[in-house]
């Protein structure tokens, strides 16, 4: 608890370019619950190094990614807002972590096996403990609810587990934190292979929807996006295509699935495609907007960059000598 508002943490990478995954999955469920929680949202640039970056576009990225948050609607005066390295704390209590955390476990990692094997030629260690990095964003600021899509599930569970374990040899040391995904969007597919999520990483730009395409890029991609043939707007299993372009309906717009089947009851799927599209767009564009707004106004951006890093610091900090004191470093003098 900060005052009498419970914490909520979250994070997003800055590599690649994001998609509308990352926004229905994780951004827009940001907006909509921050007034409940006291927040810190990270651009994790720390975990972006796990694969190879150049490093202009890397710092570019993460400046896009800090207005993007504030662009979508979180407002840096009210939730904390920063970039992951400008906070000592996180490689501080993540090098602590690793000492509590086992090979075992980070070897069931799901996405530690698909990063290595689409970056075979540099499978590096903290590609390996990246997820114990994760815990220590988490932990530090002694997060209640940590809101992400499903892809991270597994990684939180393993925060949950590294808290608990510690938790049990010090005492209550750490808020053990609860997962929080929203009723839909939690996993979005990509156009091109409703099998598959939809990833910054994927080769085909057509399957993602990156949330700076334009509004006849975004119809175009809709428009082209894979179903099947029977030509019904019907909530479904056994049609991962339309069953995904409705998600993203519903996830954009807050209609429920069954609402969508009665408002394109009879219309085949151009009719629907180009709806999903449009909704999309104009969802879009005002973030899009704001944001060159917020790139041009350089003032304003740093002093939010300043004023944040030094209040995520001041809360991650209270945490990490906690956590220094318990396993035995020795005091500090002053
Ligand atoms: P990242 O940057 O890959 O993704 C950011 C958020 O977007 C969600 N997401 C999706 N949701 C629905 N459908 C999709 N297709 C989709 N693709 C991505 C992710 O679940 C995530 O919530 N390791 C994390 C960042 C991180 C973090 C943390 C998150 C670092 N420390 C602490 C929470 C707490 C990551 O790489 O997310």
């Amino acid at each position: 608890m900060i005052g009498d508002k419970k914490v909520l943490f979250s994070g997003m990478q800055a590599t690649g370019n994001l998609t509308l995954g990352n926004y229905l999955g994780a951004l827009k469920n940001w907006v909509n619950i921050c007034d409940e929680y006291e927040c810190f949202y990270s651009v994790v640039d720390m975990h972006s190094i796990t694969v190879r970056q150049d490093a202009a576009t890397l710092r570019k990225r993460s400046r896009e990614l800090l207005t993007l948050y504030i662009a979508a609607g979180l407002d840096p005066e009210k939730n904390c807002i920063y970039y992951q390295s400008h906070v000592s704390a996180h490689a501080e209590l993540s090098w602590i972590l690793n000492c509590y955390t086992y090979m075992g476990e980070l070897n069931r990692m799901t996405q530690f096996k698909d990063k290595s094997a689409k970056n075979a030629d540099n499978i590096n260690s903290g590609l390996f403990t990246y997820p114990v990095l994760m815990a220590a964003d988490i932990l530090l600021y002694q997060a209640d609810v940590v809101p992400v899509g499903i892809d991270q599930m597994q990684h939180l569970e393993l925060a949950r587990d590294i808290a608990t374990r510690f938790n049990g040899i010090y005492g209550d040391v750490f808020t053990v934190p609860e997962i929080y995904m929203g009723k839909v969007g939690r996993k979005i597919m990509s156009l091109q292979n409703p099998d598959k999520k939809m990833s910054k990483s994927d080769e085909n730009p057509n399957g993602s929807i990156y949330l700076m395409d334009d509004t006849d890029t975004i119809i175009r991609k809709f428009k082209r996006a894979v179903t099947d043939s029977d030509n019904q707007i019907r909530y479904s299993e056994d049609k991962p295509g339309i069953k995904n372009l409705i998600d993203i309906y519903c996830a954009t717009t807050g209609k429920s699935s069954e609402e969508v089947e009665k408002e394109f009851d009879g219309k085949g799927y151009g009719d629907f495609k180009l709806a999903v599209g449009e909704v999309v767009a104009q969802c879009l564009k005002p973030i899009q907007d704001r944001q060159k707004e917020l790139l041009n106004d350089k003032a304003y951006v740093d002093g939010v960059i300043k004023n944040n890093a030094e209040k995520a610091s001041y809360f991650a900090t209270k945490t990490l000598r906690k956590v220094q004191k318990k396993v035995g470093f020795p005091e500090r003098i002053r």
